[in-house]
């Protein structure tokens, strides 16, 4: 055991993406081996962790405020403060050391070592000196092996099935803060799948950057979440994120055979002009994306597909532009998430390319694209009304612990009174859905 405060608590804080939630919980499990405790009063914790997020210029922003708010916390009481995650990765130095509030600093491999850095910041902390701790190793192997995740309760259990990422899309820092591309063995995903059911848990959502790159021993994704698929006990397994390009025919029909597996897919376009999808190294066109959503569709006519857009990448055109808006036109997604470029260092578009397209043009085009996606969303969601949805219950409604809140299968929100009806958080219930905006349906 290593030497510490006698409990010392932590707090956690996550931004980014659902791998990150699944990080912390890796990062939680290994710490309470260690003796540490974990508290969500961040006014009574001795250790302050947060888990970062470099993805695109705001998810930075966001973060400095929140560590300038440590900064007034360290001043009133001795804190140790772990920066980890994607930015900490991506800013190593230029973090570490400009950054006097900062005692340590880990990026997604290197979790392993944070039991040891913290203590020895906690220890150097009681005599009265800093001793800050880095550990920004990326690693070819480093999947948390043993290390059983310390589960947010709810009601989805995320599993990672595969970590970093070889595709080097121009435009995307992640390759740089989460490494080589690497799978997890299908049993011991398959172990934590049935663990995640036996602790009560009924939806699995399996994660990856490109989880149709996995491969392991045999093992492809389609096999891998068919298997998880025959978890006894859960009632819906989801997945983030495939790629376009190499989505195979296997795994549409892995989808099609079981009923539990969500028919909801979330297929990033990033751009409808070929000219910008090969400056982004996409490696497919808008003709291929479509002729890719026709081809899930003809096998799975019920498929609910959401994607990520972003606009305003280097040099491109209103025609680009208009390119991207016609497919969206046509493809007629379920919804999208639509972000202004955000150039990232080091990357390789950072490198070869000019951010030349003006801020207020990025954010118009962002602007027009989601009207129409709006548009479209809500005449998906009418067609709706009227019909019976199967809904796994999730909680309350935000606005009121009258109401519940579930997701369909398709991974949109629903919000009902819940009256006398059973009310529990992980089965499924039927509602009669009487009305529906682009962001919500209500039912009955
Ligand atoms: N691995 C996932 C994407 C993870 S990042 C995938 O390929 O599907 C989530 C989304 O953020 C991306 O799909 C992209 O639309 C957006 N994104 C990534 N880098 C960005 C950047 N530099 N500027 C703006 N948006 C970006
Ligand atoms: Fe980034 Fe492309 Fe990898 Fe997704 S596939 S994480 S967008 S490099
Ligand atoms: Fe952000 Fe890293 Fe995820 S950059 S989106 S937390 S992989």
């Amino acid at each position: 055991m290593i030497q510490k405060r006698s409990t010392p608590q932590v707090h956690i804080e996550t931004f980014g993406c659902q791998m990150n939630e699944s990080d912390s919980e890796l990062v939680r499990s290994m710490l309470k081996g260690e003796g540490f405790t974990f508290t969500t009063d961040r006014e009574r914790a001795d250790v302050l962790l947060v888990n970062t997020c470099a993805i695109r210029e705001n998810a930075h922003n966001k973060i400095y405020a929140h560590l300038s708010e440590l900064k007034g916390l360290k001043k009133q009481r001795p804190l140790v403060v772990g920066v980890l995650g994607c930015m900490a990765q991506s800013l190593k130095s230029e973090l570490a050391e400009k950054e006097p509030l900062i005692d340590v600093l880990a990026g997604p491999d290197a979790y392993r070592q944070l039991p040891v850095l913290l203590s020895n910041a906690m220890a150097a902390q009681e005599e009265g000196f800093s001793r800050k701790g880095f550990a920004l190793d990326l690693s070819e192997y480093e999947t948390y092996e043993g290390v059983l995740p310390d589960r947010d309760n709810g009601v989805n259990a995320w599993i990672t099935v595969m970590r970093g990422c070889d595709n080097f899309c121009s435009f995307c820092v992640v390759p740089y803060t989460r490494g080589r591309e690497r799978s997890r063995d299908p049993e011991a995903i398959l172990a934590e799948a049935r663990d995640a059911a036996a602790r009560g848990f009924t939806q699995i959502t399996l994660l990856g950057q490109n989880v149709n790159s996995y491969r392991h021993g045999g093992w492809d994704f389609a096999e891998l979440i068919a298997a998880v698929a025959d978890t006894e006990g859960i009632l819906r397994v989801r997945f983030t994120s495939p790629h376009p390009k190499d989505f195979p025919t296997s795994l549409i029909d892995a989808i099609a055979a079981h009923p539990n597996i969500c028919k909801h897919i979330h297929l990033p376009l990033q751009s409808g002009s070929d000219r910008i999808l090969t400056l982004m190294d996409r490696t497919y066109s808008g003709e291929e994306y479509l002729a890719l959503v026709n081809r899930i569709r003809h096998t799975i006519p019920d498929i609910i597909l959401t994607t990520d857009i972003i606009c305003g990448f280097c040099s491109e055109t209103e025609e680009d532009f208009l390119s991207t808006q016609r497919i969206v036109e046509q493809a007629r997604l379920d919804s999208a998430y639509i972000f202004k470029y955000s150039e990232r260092k080091n990357t390789i578009a950072a490198r070869k390319y000019s951010d030349d397209v003006p801020d207020q043009v990025k954010g118009s085009r962002v602007a027009r694209l989601v009207d129409i996606q709006r548009r479209i969303t809500l005449e998906r969601h009418r067609q709706y009304i009227g019909k019976d949805l199967e809904i796994l219950i999730e909680g309350d409604a935000t606005r009121s612990s009258a109401q519940g809140m579930g997701k369909t299968d398709g991974n949109v929100t629903v919000v009902w009174d819940k009256g006398t009806d059973p009310f529990e958080p992980g089965t499924l219930i039927t509602k009669h859905i009487y009305e529906a905006s682009a962001a919500t349906l209500y039912g009955k």
